[in-house]
């Protein structure tokens, strides 16, 4: 088979690309500590009540650390009554924040403004991801995987402080 001298060309570009983007996966796996979020554990979506997410909301671990639970459904996310509904999640600055986040119905998404938080809420898998707010400001939360006719409303709020 006889290449002519554009197909080397394209052949050695295309293969100088890929080996760059295998090159960047392994460096972000082995050097930035970059990992895909993965289901921590699986519940009953029909039965939140008997679950760590019986009462969502924000708890306050040692220092600046949190845990905040959670759970969306169709077409709000809830964070127990005390947050009001759409909850506003308050958090001093520096904050490290780790969110526990479940779906009781459909597949709903959980992507935070401004931070690299973006999960994918299956119903029935806790999702988490850790989150250090850093600057003070106002995020919001949103569910980026459409989910039906209130898709657009569902959101929740981050207030660092
Ligand atoms: Cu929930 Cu879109």
């Amino acid at each position: 088979m006889e290449l002519n001298k554009l197909e080397r060309y394209w052949l050695t570009a295309v293969g100088m690309m890929l080996g760059a983007f295998v090159a960047a996966t392994i460096v972000a796996l082995l050097f930035f500590g970059i990992r895909l979020p993965s289901p921590v554990d699986r519940i009953d979506p029909q039965r939140l009540e008997e679950t760590v997410f019986a009462n969502p909301g924000i708890r306050q671990l040692a220092g600046n650390r949190y845990e905040a639970y959670v759970v969306a459904k169709s077409w709000a996310f809830e964070a127990g009554p005390d947050l009001g509904t759409p909850p506003v999640l308050r958090f001093p600055r520096g904050a490290e924040v780790t969110f526990y986040v479940t779906s009781k119905d459909v597949m709903h998404g959980f992507q935070i403004e401004g931070h690299t938080a973006n999960l994918e809420l299956v119903p029935g898998q806790i999702a988490k991801t850790t989150v250090r707010f850093n600057r003070s400001g106002e995020y919001a939360i949103i569910c980026n995987h459409y989910c039906g006719a209130g898709h657009s409303v569902m959101y929740a709020t981050i207030r660092v402080e």
